[in-house]
């Protein structure tokens, strides 16, 4: 297969801090330079052609307002300096989720990088940032109502933010669970629980998983091939 889209929540970057006596926000700085590093040999690896990465959810709006404010301004940080490594990478960026709620610097940020990118084909990374699964389908569900549209699976997929589904889920951090991500395409993702942390995941890590998909036999409903 050389069209796999892999997903990752990308969980425990407070824990890898708290281990270590930092602040969460530190656990976040070292999460953020995994990103490029993950990107950038998933870029490289013939099978994949999307990379999703969870971000920040809906639902992290609870966190302390310093944490939140510290995570807007990494993410803003990164986007506006990590063009040239999309680039070189041929890393098309794209950001899934409810753009609205950030700050008019932050949706400039995602709007230059997805415009800058546009062109590269080595790689989808969509980015899911204030997203949350539930959100996505109701504001597909919604843009049907106003296009008067008929409700079916296709064109709800359709306007989904991401209408791909998923191959591999892959969660860090030692929880089982989906926290409201890509609730719609991950209907037959093949899943995957990493009890290693965010900060501490390697690209061996991810060649590991790949190697465990491939001897998995999906049936998607049907039968086993006799
Ligand atoms: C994931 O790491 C990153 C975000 C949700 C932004 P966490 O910040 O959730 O780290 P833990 O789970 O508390 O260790
Ligand atoms: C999921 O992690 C969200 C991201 C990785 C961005 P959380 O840390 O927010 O999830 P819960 O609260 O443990 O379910
Ligand atoms: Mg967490």
């Amino acid at each position: 297969m050389s069209d796999l889209h892999v997903a990752i929540i990308m969980d425990g970057n407070g824990r890898w801090a708290k281990n270590r006596g930092k602040k969460r926000t530190e656990g976040h700085k070292v999460g953020s330079e995994v990103v490029r590093d993950i990107t950038t040999f998933a870029s490289q690896h013939k099978d994949i052609a999307q990379l999703t990465l969870y971000a920040f959810s809906t639902e992290n709006w609870k966190r302390p307002k310093l944490e939140v404010d510290f995570l807007m301004k990494l993410l803003a940080d990164y986007l506006e300096s990590e063009k040239e490594t999309y680039l070189k990478n041929g890393v098309r960026f794209k950001a899934i989720g409810d753009r609205s709620r950030f700050s008019k610097r932050l949706q400039k940020a995602i709007t230059q990088l997805e415009e800058d990118t546009e062109n590269e084909t080595s790689l989808i990374q969509n980015l899911a940032l204030n997203y949350g699964g539930k959100d996505e389908i109701v504001r597909a569900v919604k843009k049907l109502q106003i296009s008067g549209d008929e409700v079916s699976e296709e064109s709800i997929e359709q306007s989904l933010d991401l209408p791909t589904a998923v191959d591999i889920l892959i969660r860090t951090g030692g929880d089982h669970r989906v926290s409201n991500f890509l609730l719609w395409q991950s209907a037959y993702a093949e899943l995957f629980f990493l009890d290693t942390l965010w900060p501490d995941f390697k690209k061996d890590d991810l060649s590991r998983v790949l190697n465990q998909f491939q001897g998995i036999e999906r049936r998607f409903g049907g039968v086993e091939d006799e």
